[in-house]
C-alpha cells in the first residue's frame, strides 16, 4: 500500500508496532517489539516517531537497527524515510536483572581489565574504554586496583587528588570518587605516597578493594571498570576471587601479538576460569605500527597472535589497537587518546573496542538471565 493511497489519519500506532515487529535484534535475537525495545510510538499525520531502547548506549549495531527499522516502516506502511524519526535511549540491564539487588547497589556491571604480564597497555585500555563508554552516554566508574603501579591518576590527569570522606544516609563512612572526563574514579594512587615503598599482601589488597567497591559513592553506574594488577600471581588471584563475590560481570584480557604475551593470556584465562569469572574477550594492543611519514605498516610484535588465540579459546577478539605516539602522549599528559582527533591516537579503534565490549556484556547478561545457574 502506498503512502498516498492512505487517508491522512490512516496510520495507527499498532501499524507501526506491527511493522517494527518484523525487525530482529541482530545480536540478542527476537524482534524489537517482543523485546520491549520500542517505546513512545507517535503518529502525527504521516510523521512517525518512536524511541528504540537499547541494552547499552554504546551499541555497535545502532546504524543497522536504524536502517532496518526505517526499511520496515517504509515497506509495511509506505511513508518515506524523511517522515520517520527515531530517538534512542538505553537501559543497561544490571547483572541478574535487578539493580537494587546488584552486588554493589546501583552499579549494573563490574568489568575487570587484566593482563598476563605488565606493560602491555592494560591501564591504557582500561582508561580509554571507560572514556569511550562515557562518550556514548554510559555512566562509568574506574577503579585502579593495580597495587604495583597505580597509573590511573596520571593517565586521567588527576594526580594528587584526594577523595573526600563523608558519612552517608545510614551513618556509614563513605568516599566521594574523584571525577574527570565524566568518569568517577578511585585509585590506590590516591591513598599512598608515590615515593613510599609499599609492601602489599593479597588480603590487604582485597580489603582495600572491598572498600573501593562498597564504601565509595558510585551509584548510579552502568559500568564499573577495574584496572587489575598484572599477572596471575597471588595478588591477582586473590583479587579475582574477591571480585567474583561482588558479582563481577566478566573480565577482559589485554595482550600484545607476540607469542610470549599470548601465552600469558592462557594463564590469565585459566585464573579467571578457576574463580568462575566469564571472559568477555581479548584486546590486542600494540597490534601494529603505521609509520606516519611513509604510511607503511610494521608488525613490530608479529601479527595474528591474538586472532589465533581468540579462535582457539573461543572468545571474542574485541579490538586491535595499533601503536601510536598520541596514545602514549595522551597517557602521559592525562588526556586519554580516545578524546584526541590525532590519527595516531586511534580513537576509533578504542571506541569500536568499547562498543564490542558493551555488546558482549549485553549478550552475556541475556544468556545469564535465560539460563540461571544455581
Ligand atoms: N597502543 C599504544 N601505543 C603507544 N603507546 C602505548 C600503547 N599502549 C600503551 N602504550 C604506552 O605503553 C606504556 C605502558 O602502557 P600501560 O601503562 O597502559 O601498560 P600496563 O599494562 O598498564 O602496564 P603496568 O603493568 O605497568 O601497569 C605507557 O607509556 C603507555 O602510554
Ligand atoms: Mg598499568
Amino acid at each position: 500500500m502506498s503512502f498516498f493511497s492512505r487517508k491522512n489519519n490512516g496510520i495507527s500506532e499498532e501499524d507501526v508496532l506491527r511493522a517494527l515487529s518484523t525487525v530482529q535484534e541482530p545480536e540478542l535475537g527476537g524482534d524489537l517489539v517482543s523485546r520491549k525495545m520500542i517505546k513512545d510510538v507517535k503518529v502525527h499525520g504521516h510523521n512517525i516517531s518512536f524511541t528504540v531502547e537499547l541494552t547499552t548506549p554504546a551499541c555497535p549495531l545502532k546504524d543497522q537497527i536504524q536502517q532496518e527499522c526505517e526499511d520496515a516502516i517504509i515497506n509495511h506502511i509506505g511513508v518515506p524515510r524523511e517522515h520517520i524519526q527515531i530517538e534512542w535511549s538505553a537501559n543497561v540491564r544490571p547483572r541478574g536483572g535487578v539493580l537494587d539487588k546488584a552486588a554493589i547497589p546501583g552499579v549494573s556491571h563490574v568489568i575487570a581489565v587484566s593482563a598476563g604480564k605488565g606493560g602491555v597497555g592494560k591501564s591504557t585500555v582500561a582508561v580509554n574504554t571507560a572514556v569511550a563508554l562515557a562518550q556514548e552516554g554510559a555512566r562509568v566508574g574506574l577503579v585502579d586496583a593495580d597495587v604495583y603501579g597505580p597509573s590511573i591518576p596520571l593517565m586521567m590527569g588527576v594526580q594528587g587528588a584526594q577523595p573526600s570522606a563523608v558519612t552517608d544516609d545510614q551513618g556509614e563512612p563513605s568516599m566521594i570518587p574523584i571525577e574527570a572526563y565524566g568518569i568517577k574514579m578511585m585509585s590506590i594512587g590516591f591513598m599512598i605516597d608515590d615515593s613510599q615503598p609499599v609492601i602489599w599482601r593479597g588480603p590487604m589488597v582485597s580489603q582495600l578493594l572491598r572498600q573501593f567497591l562498597y564504601q565509595v559513592q558510585w551509584a548510579p553506574l552502568d559500568y564499573l571498570i577495574i584496572d587489575m594488577p598484572p599477572g596471575t600471581g597471588d595478588i591477582a588471584l586473590t583479587l579475582a576471587q574477591s571480585l567474583q563475590n561482588v558479582g563481577l560481570t566478566g573480565a577482559i584480557t589485554v595482550t600484545t601479538p607476540q607469542s610470549v604475551a599470548t601465552i600469558d593470556v592462557h594463564k590469565s584465562m585459566s585464573m579467571f576460569r578457576k574463580v568462575n569469572v566469564p571472559l568477555l574477550g581479548i584486546v590486542e594492543n600494540m597490534a601494529y605500527f603505521v609509520a606516519p611519514d611513509t604510511g607503511h605498516r610494521y608488525d613490530i610484535f608479529g601479527s595474528g597472535g591474538a586472532e589465533r588465540l581468540a579462535e582457539q579459546l573461543e572468545i571474542p577478539l574485541l579490538g586491535q589497537i595499533p601503536l601510536g605516539m598520541s596514545i602514549r602522549e595522551g597517557g602521559d599528559d592525562g588526556r586519554p587518546a580516545v578524546l584526541s582527533d590525532m590519527p595516531d591516537a586511534y580513537a576509533d579503534a578504542f571506541r569500536s573496542m568499547a562498543r564490542q565490549l558493551a555488546a558482549r556484556i549485553s549478550v552475556v547478561e541475556m544468556e545469564a538471565v535465560a539460563a540461571p545457574t544455581h
